[in-house]
C-alpha cells in the first residue's frame, strides 16, 4: 500500500475504505488504489460541511423575476417569426450549427436496466429515444443540406453499452465521422458522516458528475476542439429523455443569433407551481435557472396581481450555446457549483454485507450546466408550447406524469396536429407517428402528404 496515500485517508477520515484490502487480489488493490488517487478529499469534505446551499438559493428568489421573453406570441407573429426562421436557416445551411446530446443520467426513475437512450419510445415503431434524436438530427441535416455533427454525452456506467448499441445501428443513418461520443467524469457520494461508501470491497461507489461536467468532458475529450475545425459556431443542446425536443429548431437557432446571445434557453409555461422543472429567473441583471429542488415552496408559489404565477418559466433544459462561449467557459468548469441531492446508494457495511436502503441515505453532488448562465453575455429566454416540444420520459407507471404512457401519447398528439395542418384528418382513438426522415416539421409535412385523406389506423410514416 502506498503510505501516502494511506496517510491521506487517515487525515480525510477515509481509512475504512481500506477495510477489506486483505481480502482483495493484485487486479483489485491495483484498481482501488488507481480510484482513490483520482478523487479529491478536500474538495469532498469542503462539500460535504459546507452548510447547504439554501440560503444561497433563498436570496436569489427573494429578488427573481422572469426575464423578458420571447413568448409564444413572438413566434406567432410572422415578422419576427420569419426573420428568425431566416437568420437560423442561414447559419444551418453555412454548418454553423452542431448538436449536444446528454445522455450520461442511468435512469433509475424509469426502472430501466439500461441507458436510458436505449428506451423504445415511439408510439407505433417502437424506435428507441437514441433513434428518434439520430434521425432528428440527420432529418434537420437534409433539410437544409448541411451537417451537423452530433456530439453525444455519455458517463462510466452507460458509455460502452451506449457506443456498442450505436455502433451497432450505424448510428441510425449518420455518417461514423459526424458522430463523437464523449464521456463525463464521476463523483463518489457520502454518508450521513461525510464517509465514502464501498460498492464492492475493492471498489467505491461513484456516479455522474452531473451535466454540468459536459464542459469538462466536451473540453478533454476534444469535442470542441473538433467543432471549433469544422467552423462550427453554436451548438445546439438537449436532454436524452425527451424526444420531442425541435432540434435545431431554425427559428429558436435565430432567435440566439438575432440577440447576440451566448446562451439562450428554451422554457415552457409551468403547469403548476412545484412542476419539477428548473425555475428560469433574473436577478440583478443576469439569468440563472433555480433547479426545482432548490427553490423554496413559497417562492413556487408566488403570484401575480392577476393571480398568474410569478415565476412562470420552465426551463425544458434545451438550450443554444455559442461555441467561443463554452471555451472561455472552460477555464470555469472546474468552479461550477455542486448541488447536494440526497439519494438511495447501495453499499456495503463493516461486515462486507451489502445493505440497500428503503430510505435516502447519501449524498451526491452533481454539476449542472445551466449554472453558467449568469455568465452568458445577452442570454435570451424563448417560450415553446409543450404540446409542440416537452414531453420527457422520467418515471415507471403507476407514477402520474412523465410515464413512457403520457410520452408516447404526447407524440402521436403532435403528429397528429401536422397532419390535420396539413389536410389529413387522423380518426379518434388512432396512434401516428412521423420519422424526421419523412419531415422535420409540420410545414414540410404538408409539402407530402395528400389533402383530404383520412387516417383510421396505427400509422408510422417513415
Ligand atoms: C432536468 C433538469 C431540470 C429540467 C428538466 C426538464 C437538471 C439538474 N435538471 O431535471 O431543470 O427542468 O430536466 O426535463 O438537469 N444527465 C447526464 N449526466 C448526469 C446527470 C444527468 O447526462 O450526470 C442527463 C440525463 O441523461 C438526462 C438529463 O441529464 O438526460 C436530466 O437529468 P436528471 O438528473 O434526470 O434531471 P431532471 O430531474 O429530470
Amino acid at each position: 500500500m502506498n503510505p501516502e496515500l494511506e496517510e491521506r485517508l487517515k487525515r480525510f477520515g477515509q481509512s475504512h475504505l481500506l477495510r477489506f484490502w486483505d481480502e482483495l487480489s493484485d487486479p483489485e488493490r491495483a484498481r482501488l488504489i488507481d480510484q482513490l488517487e483520482r478523487f479529491d478529499f478536500g474538495l469532498i469534505e469542503t462539500l460535504f460541511s459546507q452548510a447547504a446551499a439554501d440560503e444561497h438559493w433563498e436570496q436569489l428568489a427573494e429578488k427573481a423575476i422572469v426575464p423578458p421573453a420571447i413568448t409564444l406570441d413572438d413566434f406567432a407573429n410572422a415578422n419576427s417569426y420569419d426573420k428568425a426562421y431566416r437568420i437560423g436557416t442561414s447559419a444551418l445551411e453555412a454548418g454553423k450549427i452542431g448538436m449536444i446530446l446528454v445522455a450520461g443520467g442511468q435512469g433509475t426513475r424509469l426502472g430501466f436496466d439500461y441507458p436510458k437512450g436505449m428506451f423504445p419510445i415511439g408510439p407505433v415503431s417502437d424506435r428507441t429515444l437514441y433513434q428518434v434524436h439520430f434521425e432528428h438530427v440527420l432529418g434537420r441535416s437534409r433539410q437544409f443540406g448541411t451537417t451537423i455533427p452530433l456530439y453525444v454525452m455519455t458517463s462510466p456506467p452507460t458509455h460502452d453499452e451506449t457506443t456498442r448499441f450505436l455502433t451497432e445501428h450505424d448510428f441510425f443513418g449518420i455518417a461514423p465521422e459526424n458522430v463523437k461520443i464523449f464521456c463525463q467524469g464521476v463523483m463518489p457520494a457520502v454518508d450521513e458522516h461525510g464517509k465514502l461508501l464501498l460498492e464492492e470491497k475493492g471498489k467505491v461507489f461513484v456516479s455522474p458528475d452531473g451535466h454540468g461536467g459536459t464542459l469538462a468532458a466536451l473540453v478533454n475529450s476534444g469535442c470542441l476542439a473538433d467543432a471549433q475545425q469544422r467552423g462550427v459556431e453554436h451548438l445546439f443542446y438537449g436532454q436524452v429523455d425527451n424526444p420531442m425536443i425541435q432540434i435545431c429548431d431554425p427559428a429558436l437557432i435565430g432567435y440566439h443569433l438575432h440577440s447576440g446571445s451566448e446562451m439562450t434557453s428554451q422554457v415552457v409555461r409551468k403547469n403548476e407551481p412545484t412542476q419539477k422543472v428548473g425555475n428560469v429567473v433574473e436577478v440583478d441583471g443576469k439569468v440563472h435557472i433555480i433547479e426545482y429542488s432548490d427553490l423554496p415552496e413559497k417562492y413556487a408559489r408566488q403570484t401575480n396581481a392577476d393571480g398568474s404565477l410569478k415565476l412562470w418559466a420552465g426551463s425544458i433544459a434545451v438550450h443554444v450555446f455559442s461555441v467561443d462561449f463554452l471555451q472561455r467557459s472552460s477555464d470555469r468548469a472546474d468552479s461550477l457549483p455542486f448541488h447536494r441531492a440526497i439519494k438511495k446508494v447501495a453499499f456495503l457495511d463493516d461486515t462486507g454485507q451489502r445493505i440497500t436502503p428503503e430510505q435516502p441515505n447519501a449524498l451526491k453532488f452533481e454539476r449542472f450546466i445551466f449554472d453558467l448562465l449568469p455568465f452568458a453575455e445577452n442570454a435570451i429566454v424563448c417560450e415553446v408550447d409543450p404540446a409542440d416540444g416537452f414531453c420527457a420520459v422520467k418515471n415507471a407507471p403507476p407514477a402520474e406524469a412523465e410515464t413512457p404512457q403520457h410520452v408516447k401519447q404526447a407524440i402521436s398528439d403532435l403528429h397528429a396536429r401536422w397532419l390535420s395542418a396539413a389536410g389529413v384528418s387522423v380518426a379518434p382513438g388512432v396512434t401516428v407517428e412521423i420519422s424526421p426522415l419523412f419531415a422535420p416539421d409540420a410545414a414540410t409535412l404538408k409539402e407530402k402528404v395528400d389533402p383530404g385523406t383520412t387516417i383510421t389506423r396505427a400509422t408510422y410514416f417513415k
